[in-house]
C-alpha cells in the first residue's frame, strides 16, 4: 500500500507543498515473470526496438503521440515513456510494451486527500509480427495484478478509440467493464472525430492469480 495517502493534506493551500510524490513503478518487484514472458521496466537502449513497431502505420494509428515520421521526436519524448513503461519480453526479444500510470480518483471538495493516488491508467502497444497469440492479454493481466498488489490502487482503467477492435477486445478478454462508450468525444490524426470507449476493473473485483 502507499503509506503516504493517509498522510496528504486535504487543504488546498498546503496541497500542492505537501503532495506525496506519485507511487512509482519502482514500488513493483521486476521483474514480473508469466508463463511465457518477462516483463521489466523500460531503458534507454529499447529506444531503437520500440521505433521498429510503434512507428509502423498500422500501429501508429492508434497511439497518442509522437510522430511517425520523426524519429528524433520521438527519441526526444522517451525518457517519459521509460518513466512509466515497461517492456515486455519473449525469449529476451522486446516484443511490446506496456504503461501504468497512477493518479487520483474524482472526488469532492474535502475529500480529495482519500482519492490520491487510487487509480492506474493502463495502455499497450505490441509489434504486429507478436499478434494474436494471447502475449498482450498474459502481460496486461500479470501488470494489472501488480498494479493491485504493489501499487496501492482500487481502480485499473484503460481506453481506446472504439474503433481499435483488438484493444477492447483486450480489456474484454481480461474481464473488465464496459464503463464508458462516448460519442465522438476524441480528435485523431485523421482529422475525424471518434468514440471512445473505457473499461475499468476493481482491486476486488480481479480475481487471484
Ligand atoms: C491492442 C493489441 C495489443 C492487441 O493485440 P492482440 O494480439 O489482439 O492481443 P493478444 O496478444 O492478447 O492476443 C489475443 C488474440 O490471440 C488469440 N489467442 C491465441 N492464443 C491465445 C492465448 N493463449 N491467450 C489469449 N488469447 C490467445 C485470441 O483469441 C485473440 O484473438 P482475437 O482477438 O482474434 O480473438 C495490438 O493490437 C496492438 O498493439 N495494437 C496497436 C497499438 C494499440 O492499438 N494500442 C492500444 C491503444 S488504445
Amino acid at each position: 500500500m502507499n503509506q503516504n495517502r493517509s498522510t496528504a493534506s486535504p487543504s488546498p493551500n498546503t496541497a500542492a507543498a505537501t503532495a506525496p510524490a506519485r507511487p512509482g513503478l519502482d514500488l513493483i518487484p521486476w521483474p514480473i515473470r508469466t508463463d511465457r514472458l518477462v516483463l521489466r521496466r523500460l531503458r534507454p537502449t529499447d529506444l531503437d526496438r520500440l521505433w521498429e513497431y510503434r512507428s509502423l502505420p498500422e500501429v501508429h494509428q492508434w497511439l497518442g503521440g509522437g510522430s511517425i515520421t520523426d524519429f528524433a521526436a520521438f527519441e526526444a519524448r522517451f525518457p517519459s515513456l521509460c518513466e512509466h513503461g515497461i517492456a515486455v519480453e519473449l525469449d529476451g526479444r522486446v516484443i511490446g510494451d506496456l504503461r501504468a500510470v497512477v493518479g487520483d480518483a474524482w472526488s469532492q471538495v474535502g475529500m480529495e486527500h482519500l482519492a490520491k493516488n487510487t487509480e492506474a491508467v493502463l495502455g499497450w502497444v505490441f509489434d504486429p509480427e507478436a499478434a494474436g497469440r494471447g502475449y498482450a492479454t498474459e502481460s496486461v493481466g500479470a501488470l494489472i495484478t501488480a498494479c493491485f498488489a504493489h501499487l496501492g490502487v482500487r481502480r485499473v482503467s484503460g481506453s481506446c478509440f472504439a474503433v481499435n477492435e483488438p484493444s477492447a477486445r483486450l480489456m474484454k478478454r481480461l474481464g473488465m467493464r464496459l464503463e464508458e462508450h462516448s460519442r465522438k468525444t476524441a480528435l485523431h490524426r485523421s482529422g475525424e472525430w471518434m468514440d471512445t470507449m473505457m473499461f475499468g476493473v476493481l482491486a476486488d473485483e480481479w480475481p487471484e492469480r
